[in-house]
């Protein structure tokens, strides 16, 4: 591990350390107008949500370090105090990079990048119509960061007064992720999308598990399990102990190789076959199909598994 301190780095190298590490971040398609009433969006990846009784996010715009200029979003919040911040989409990445080119405060960045409007309810800028989810806010406050030391940031405190949502991002009454196809910034140039093969679940645990250090050592020192794996079976409330009916198949039950069964991912069948074959002592296979399981969320089935010696 290289220990770096910031006082050792340029501005830029920085700026570009501390990025790449806080990743990835979302972006907020930010609308504002000016008191002439011209439009300006920019794109934000100083971005996120602070609470929710009521809803706040925060946005980042900073000022210049070379020129000491703020960003016409800052001004045009300031001076109006409103805005609305747009979530980004894969197909919408282009026009906000167009967007995050330096206009002059005059020119309408909508015209420029091909992004279109849609009227607001409560505020003056407009939605962006390309955004799947918007919402309009007020500003709370602007928070400036160390510019006793020079700072260059800002943090702008934001309520959310109302929000825009698409039906099309949304199943079963709630908001679908996988539908939403955002992207996120990284360090450097480098974006990501979230993608439907990209998202996954993870529940949240119930109760306080066992924890990773109360697993049995041949299980705590497994060269199969991950640690992922590990935490999975640590998340039990009590050491469960080998169930003598586990496991159970019906009279028909057929099954291949152990090898082809997890490649397909039948943990049970391999199972089926280390059974039949009498090798149930054999740890490797045992802790190979409980990983199975635990990769199909079946932690009682795992752990069951990992217990048959
Ligand atoms: C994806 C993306 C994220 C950005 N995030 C920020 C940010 O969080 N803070 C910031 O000051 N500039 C950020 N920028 C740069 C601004 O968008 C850019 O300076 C823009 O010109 C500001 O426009 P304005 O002066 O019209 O407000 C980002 C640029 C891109 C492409």
């Amino acid at each position: 591990m290289q220990k770096i301190l910031p006082s050792d780095l340029s501005h830029r190298d920085r700026h570009q350390l501390l990025l790449s590490g806080v990743a990835p971040r979302p972006i907020a398609l930010v609308s504002t107008v000016d008191e002439a009433g011209v439009g300006n969006i920019s794109p934000f990846s100083f971005f996120n949500a602070y609470g929710s009784k009521p809803p706040i996010l925060a946005i980042g715009p900073a000022i210049s370090a070379k020129t000491g200029a703020t960003k016409d979003t800052w001004r045009n919040i300031m001076a109006t105090k409103q805005c609305t911040v747009n979530v980004c989409t894969y197909s919408m990445v282009e026009a906000i990079n167009l967007a995050s080119a330096e206009y002059p405060p005059d020119v309408d960045e909508f015209e420029k990048c091909g992004l279109s409007r849609v009227n607001a309810s409560i505020v003056t800028p407009p939605l962006v119509r390309e955004s799947p989810y918007s919402m309009e806010c007020v500003l709370m406050e602007n928070i400036e960061l160390r510019r006793d030391i020079g700072g260059n940031g800002n943090i702008m405190l934001l309520e959310v007064v109302c929000f825009h949502v698409s039906d099309s991002i949304m199943h079963d009454g709630q908001i679908d992720p996988r539908r939403m196809d955002l992207i996120a910034r990284m360090g450097h140039d480098y974006y990501c999308r979230i993608s439907p093969h990209s998202i996954f679940e993870v529940h949240k645990p119930g109760v306080p598990g066992i924890g990773v250090d109360a697993l049995p050592e041949h299980i705590r020192t497994s060269v199969v399990l991950t640690g992922n794996h590990l935490a999975k079976l640590a998340g039990v409330q009590y050491l469960p102990m080998l169930d003598g009916s586990f496991p159970q198949f019906a009279k028909d039950f057929r099954a291949d190789s152990v090898q082809i069964e997890l490649e397909g991912g039948r943990p049970d069948a391999a199972l089926f076959v280390l059974l039949s074959q009498g090798k149930q002592r054999d740890r490797g296979i045992r802790h190979k199909i409980a990983a199975a399981f635990l990769d199909q969320n079946k932690i009682s089935e795992a752990w069951q598994t990992l217990l048959l010696e």
